[in-house]
């Protein structure tokens, strides 16, 4: 299986909770190699593109006013299979749902504040990449 790449980013509550070096440490120690990290308050502009595909859901601007309420932590990981790997890592979107032992399952209780955000197609990784990150901000480096 070739390594892939993948968006992460913890969301302003994540921040605002301490949870940075816990999800952190989810990631590095599962096995994933991580190639970029910043923090940002991300513009409006921003978060509307990253949120794209939900426009037209009712809850779209609730969505774009709290990702751009604080500060997030934007990553990028790699590693065979990091795409699903991550989503399974992360939980449902419900955190009441997810199961125990993932990020969500453990750490969140309502849908609005769920934590961490992760690309859920291989479509989407390279989009929201490019979207967050410039070329020059991806560092490769050997294990
Ligand atoms: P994310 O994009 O943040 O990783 O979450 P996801 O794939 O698990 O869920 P998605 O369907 O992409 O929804 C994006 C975010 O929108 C909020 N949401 N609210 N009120 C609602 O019914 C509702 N549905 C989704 C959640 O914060 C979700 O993470
Ligand atoms: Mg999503």
């Amino acid at each position: 299986m070739a390594p892939e790449r993948t968006f992460i980013a913890i969301k302003p509550d994540g921040v605002q909770r301490g949870l940075i070096g816990e999800i952190l440490g989810r990631c590095e120690r599962k096995g994933f190699k991580l190639i970029a990290l910043k923090q940002l308050t991300p513009s409006s502009e921003l978060a509307e593109k990253h949120y794209g595909v939900h426009r037209e859901r009712p809850f779209f601007s609730s969505l774009v006013d709290f990702i751009t309420s604080g500060s997030v932590v934007a990553m990028v990981w790699e590693g065979d299979g990091v795409i699903l790997s991550a989503r399974n890592l992360i939980g449902a979107t419900k955190p009441l749902e997810a199961n125990a032992g993932t990020i969500r399952g453990d750490l969140a209780v309502n849908i609005g504040r769920n934590v961490i955000h992760g690309s859920d197609s291989s479509e989407t990784a390279a989009f929201e990449i490019s979207l967050w990150f410039q070329s020059s901000e991806l560092n490769d480096w050997s294990p």
